[in-house]
Parts: structure tokens; C-alpha cells; sequence
């Protein structure tokens, strides 16, 4: 019976170092006509010459409204608007209210993580708007 048993035990752990042997030898690599990699996120690190109210913009909204952004694409429910940073009809008091309220599928923005001033900022900048050479 105890030779039963170290025979299993043996196969068990055989069984075991070949899972792992395979998990690390094998590279994660795209499949041949999978979907294209990821487009890489924007931050701060990409925009270095931002001040004020836009590198808060870039901070705490450009992860959703950038173009690779959740907010510009899968949720936004109008795909015929441009990226904010583009748009020329926004006024600061309709961007703090949406940000703080929520609107549609973007939850309400705390002022835990956007503070009343940096809101400000952020709305005075979007306000001032189109910011050409932004991305689209
Ligand atoms: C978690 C993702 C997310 C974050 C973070 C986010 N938003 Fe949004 N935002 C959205 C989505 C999604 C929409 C589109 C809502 C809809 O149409 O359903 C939106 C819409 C808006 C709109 C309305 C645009 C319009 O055409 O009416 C404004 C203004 C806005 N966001 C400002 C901001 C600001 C300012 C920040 C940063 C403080 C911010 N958002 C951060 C997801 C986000």
C-alpha cells in the first residue's frame, strides 16, 4: 500500500513539473490574425509639456476620453462627437456638473479624487477649447 502510494505521489509531481515547465517556456505572443495589440494608454509621461488645467485633464479624465479611452469609445453613447479636447460648444459649468453628477454612462467623479479647484481647472481648460493637435 505505502508503494501504491509513492508511485502515485511520483506521477503526480511528473505530472505537475510538465504543467509548469510549459508555462514557463511559452512566450505570449499574438495569435496569427488575432485582434492588434492594445493602443498604449495616454499619460502624463506621453504629454510632459502639460500644465495646469490640462495635465489634471490628462491625469484623472484623459484614461476614458483619450481616443483609446473606454468614454470616447465602447461607452460613449454618441460616437459623432469628438474627443473633448476638441470640441468647441462646451462650457466649464456643463463639464463640472457633468463630471460631478455622472452623465449617461460616466460615474459622478468624487471630490476625493478631483478636488473643487482642480475640476475648475479642467473645466476652464475644456471650455477654452478646440486644442488642436491633440489626438482625435
Ligand atoms: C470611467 C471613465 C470616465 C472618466 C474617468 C471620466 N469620464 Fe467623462 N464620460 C465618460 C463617458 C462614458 C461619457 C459618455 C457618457 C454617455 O454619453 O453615456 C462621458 C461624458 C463626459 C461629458 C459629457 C460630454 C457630452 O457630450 O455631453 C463630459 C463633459 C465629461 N465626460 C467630462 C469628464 C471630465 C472633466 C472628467 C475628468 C474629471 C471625466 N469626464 C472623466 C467616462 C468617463
Amino acid at each position: 500500500m505505502k508503494r501504491l502510494v509513492s508511485v502515485a505521489l511520483a506521477m503526480a509531481l511528473t505530472a505537475c513539473s510538465q504543467g509548469s515547465e510549459a508555462g514557463v517556456g511559452g512566450e505570449i505572443s499574438a495569435a496569427p490574425g488575432g485582434p492588434p495589440p492594445m493602443p498604449q494608454p495616454i499619460t502624463l509621461a506621453q504629454r510632459p509639456e502639460a500644465t495646469g488645467g490640462e495635465a489634471l485633464y490628462v491625469e484623472y479624465c484623459a484614461m476614458c476620453h483619450a481616443p483609446n479611452g473606454m468614454g470616447h469609445g465602447l461607452l460613449g453613447r454618441r460616437m459623432d462627437q469628438p474627443n473633448l479636447e476638441l470640441r468647441e460648444d462646451l462650457t466649464a459649468e456643463y463639464v463640472v456638473t457633468a463630471a460631478r453628477m455622472g452623465i449617461g454612462n460616466m460615474p459622478a467623479i468624487p471630490r476625493g479624487e478631483v478636488s473643487d479647484e482642480q475640476l475648475e481647472q479642467i473645466a476652464e481648460y475644456l471650455a477654452a477649447g478646440p486644442h488642436e493637435g491633440v489626438a482625435q
